[in-house]
């Protein structure tokens, strides 16, 4: 069984679609949801689902290594970021080398980096008038969206767009692909 922590700050549209591909799986499983925010809708998911939650602090998470433990507690063999803001500290990444992986709303090296997630992202597509984005799912180490890429789809845009009609696009194209991106990562290591 590989079982899988998903580390989420947000509303957590992706970690539900990742947890219910999985539900019926037999050798993976999503065991952990972890997040930095007390509040993240996708905690709730979480509960809805009988999994696991963790609300980590930044000083804990930077200054110490307990995380490890709680991950080694729920025998956590791979963790995927969806939509986690902070960055992954080296110990982190080296605990878990070649088993981090992380989803960024656009078609890496465009528009990433440190402060461009979210909206930021889509409203710099759109300022710059592209004609397609798309998402990229990638590995992840101690820089900002410069992992390795594993996958990559895309949609075109039109003069019609606007940043949230983007937003809107990419999500679909993240729930289409992320969990089965996931599924092919791990059945690879
Ligand atoms: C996604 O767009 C993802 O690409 C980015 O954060 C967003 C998370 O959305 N890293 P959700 O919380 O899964 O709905």
């Amino acid at each position: 069984m590989t079982r899988i922590a998903i580390f989420a700050s947000g509303r957590g549209s992706n970690a539900r679609e990742i947890i219910k591909y999985f539900q019926s799986y037999n050798t993976i499983s999503v065991s952990l949801i972890i997040s930095n925010k007390q509040t993240a809708p996708v905690l709730d998911i979480g509960k809805q689902f009988d999994i696991n939650t963790l609300v980590i602090n930044r000083i804990s998470f930077y200054e110490s290594e307990d995380i490890l433990k709680e991950l080694s507690k729920h025998k956590i063999d791979f963790i995927v970021l969806a939509g986690f803001m902070w960055l992954i500290p080296k110990y982190l990444v080296q605990n878990y080398e070649g088993k981090v992986i992380n989803i960024h709303p656009a078609l890496l090296p465009k528009y990433g980096g440190k402060g461009m997630y979210g909206m930021n992202v889509h409203n710099a597509v759109h300022e710059a008038k592209e004609p397609e984005t798309g998402i990229t799912i990638h590995f992840v180490n101690e820089h900002y969206d410069e992992g390795n890429i594993i996958f990559q789809a895309k949609c075109s845009l039109d003069a019609t767009d606007t940043p949230e009609t983007i937003a809107e696009k990419i999500h679909q194209l993240e729930h289409q692909y992320f969990p089965k991106t996931i599924e092919n990562t791990i059945l690879n290591l």
